[in-house]
Formats: structure tokens, C-alpha cells, sequence
């Protein structure tokens, strides 16, 4: 069973793109607001029926009602609101997460534990350290949705089928994000061979800010996290071994320790399979470096 801890817009998304993809037959949203799981669980039900897809949404206020689940999601706390940073949320939501996966152990010890809440890259520190589970259990999903974006803006800067676009953004989920023009492509053509340096330097620029332009606009971001939470998913039930960047805590790698943040890593039935070790050059070290030591002030301004 999926369960989805936090039943508000993205929570609800997420449900309903995996159960569109059929990644498990039954689906739990867990929600502290009364009704609000039980409401969204009957209206996604009812879009089901009507397309014959037998996943059974069901929803709670009952944590216990977890119970079996092998992948948890957490997306329980606040949204920023135009204007905010993501690292704004960092002390309302550590409380929120700290208590949500206290819930986790006792209830879903065997899960696999994959963060959303923001900012992700501290909120995913919290969810290894205060679970215990092994590092491979426990990855957030942040570069899916940075790598989303970036992929819409090199479709629109040149024209080509999305189907042909693989992109890749590392680093911290958050205002030092590291879009990778050079490990992304359109049908293995480079697109650095294909935008010129000052395209390619405003791609990566509206890819870290579109999400506040998005929340400024609508409010929310809700379809491309959604989305995001659901493809991690896939990979890891269908044991796709898809190469993903994911938040997950290093040890060595990229030459840092005891620190979460977006890297690559293969994504299958034991959660993250393998980290993948970029090459980066200096301008790329650079950036990657500040998001490592805003997700460590993040992490030592917080009770865990
Ligand atoms: C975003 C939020 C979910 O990037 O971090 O949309």
C-alpha cells in the first residue's frame, strides 16, 4: 500500500496521478483535518470509476490506519505563500515532520519513506535521522519537479517533441538549485550544441524561479509535484532502476558527509539502488556547494 501523509492539493495529486499509473491497489491518504482525506479519497474514487481503474483510494485521520504500508510519502506541513522561500517554512515544518514520522516508525517501520514537505533537502535530513531507517529508504523528491520545469523551458526554447527532452537539475531544492545543461539533451544531442550560453543561462535562471511565479499566479504548486512523487513511485514498485535526482543523505559522496541534497541515483524495489558521482567543473562545484552549505545552516538551526 501507498500511503500519502498530508491530503491537501499536492497529497490529492499525487494520489491521483499514481493511481492513474496503477502503481498499487490501494492508496491511503492520512490527513490530521477531519474529512479532508475522506472527501478527496471519495472524489478521486469517483474519477476512477468512471475511467474503470480499480485502485481503491481510501482516506483517514487515523495514523494506524498505515499499517503495511510500503512507501510513505510525506507532504504533510505548510506551503509557502507568494513572496516566501522555501527555507521560510524551515521551523513550522521541521515540528510537523519531526511528529509525522514518529508515526512512521511505529506504524510503517518496513517503508520506504520519501520527503516532498519543504524545504525538502532539511525536511529529508530530519525524515533518516529521526526514522533510523537506512539511507536507501528514505529520498525526497525535489529535482523531479526542478527538472520538470527546466524541461517545459528547453521544449519551448527549441520547439522539439518533450518526448526527446532529457534534462537533469541536482543540488539543493531551494534558491541554489543546479540545473545541468551539459548532462542534458534533446535525443542525446546536447544542448549545448544547441542553445547558445545566454539561452541556456536563462533557461536555468526561470527554472529556479517559475515555482514562486506559479504560487504567485495560482496560489499553489500542484500538477508537477504531483507528478514528480508519482514517478519516483513508479520506479521504485516496477523496479525501473530509472536514474532520478533525488534528496538523499550523503556520505562521502560528492565529496560531503552527513548532509541531504539532490543528486542522481538510480531508483528501484530497495529505494536508491546507487548515487551517481558527477564530474562537475568548477562553475558547477560552485553552485552545488552553496546549496550544500545552506541545507547545513538549514540543518543546525533545527531541534532534531
Ligand atoms: C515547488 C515546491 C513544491 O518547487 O517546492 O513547486
Amino acid at each position: 500500500m501507498i500511503t500519502i501523509i498530508g491530503a491537501g492539493k499536492v497529497g490529492g495529486d499525487a494520489a491521483l496521478f499514481s493511481a492513474l499509473r496503477n502503481l498499487d491497489d490501494q492508496i491511503l491518504l492520512l490527513d490530521i483535518v477531519k474529512g479532508l482525506p475522506q472527501g478527496e479519497a471519495m472524489d478521486i474514487n469517483h474519477a476512477l470509476s468512471e475511467q474503470g481503474i480499480d485502485v481503491e483510494i481510501k482516506g483517514s485521520n487515523d495514523y494506524s490506519d498505515m499499517k503495511g504500508s510500503n512507501i510513505v510519502v510525506v507532504v504533510a506541513g505548510l506551503g509557502r505563500k507568494p513572496g516566501m522561500t522555501r527555507m521560510d517554512l524551515l521551523q513550522k515544518n521541521a515540528g510537523i515532520v519531526k511528529s509525522v514520522v514518529e508515526n512512521i516508525k511505529k506504524y510503517a517501520d518496513d517503508s520506504i519513506i520519501i520527503p516532498v514537505t519543504n524545504p525538502l533537502d532539511p525536511m529529508t535530513y530530519i525524515c533518516y535521522k529521526v526514522s533510523g531507517f537506512e539511507r536507501n529508504r528514505v529520498f525526497g523528491m525535489g529535482g523531479m519537479l526542478d527538472l520538470s520545469r527546466f524541461k517545459q523551458f528547453i521544449h519551448e526554447a527549441t520547439g522539439h517533441s518533450r518526448h526527446s527532452i532529457r534534462a537533469l537539475v541536482i543540488g539543493e531544492h531551494g534558491e541554489n538549485m543546479l540545473p545541468l545543461p551539459r548532462f542534458s539533451s534533446v535525443s542525446g544531442i546536447p544542448l549545448t550544441s544547441l542553445l547558445s550560453k545566454e539561452k541556456i543561462d536563462e533557461l536555468v535562471q526561470n527554472t529556479r524561479q517559475v515555482a514562486a511565479k506559479v504560487i504567485e499566479l495560482k496560489g499553489a504548486t500542484v500538477h508537477a509535484p504531483g507528478n514528480g512523487i508519482s514517478t519516483i513511485i513508479d520506479s521504485v514498485v516496477n523496479g525501473k532502476m530509472q536514474v532520478l535526482p533525488i534528496a538523499t543523505y550523503l556520505d562521502g559522496e560528492y565529496g560531503y558527509s552527513d548532509v541531504t541534497i539532490g543528486v542522481p541515483a538510480v531508483i528501484g524495489k530497495n529505494g536508491v539502488e546507487k548515487i551517481i558521482e558527477l564530474d562537475l567543473n568548477d562553475e558547477e562545484k560552485e553552485i552545488f556547494n552553496k546549496g550544500i552549505e545552506s541545507v547545513k545552516n538549514a540543518i543546525s538551526c533545527i531541534q532534531i
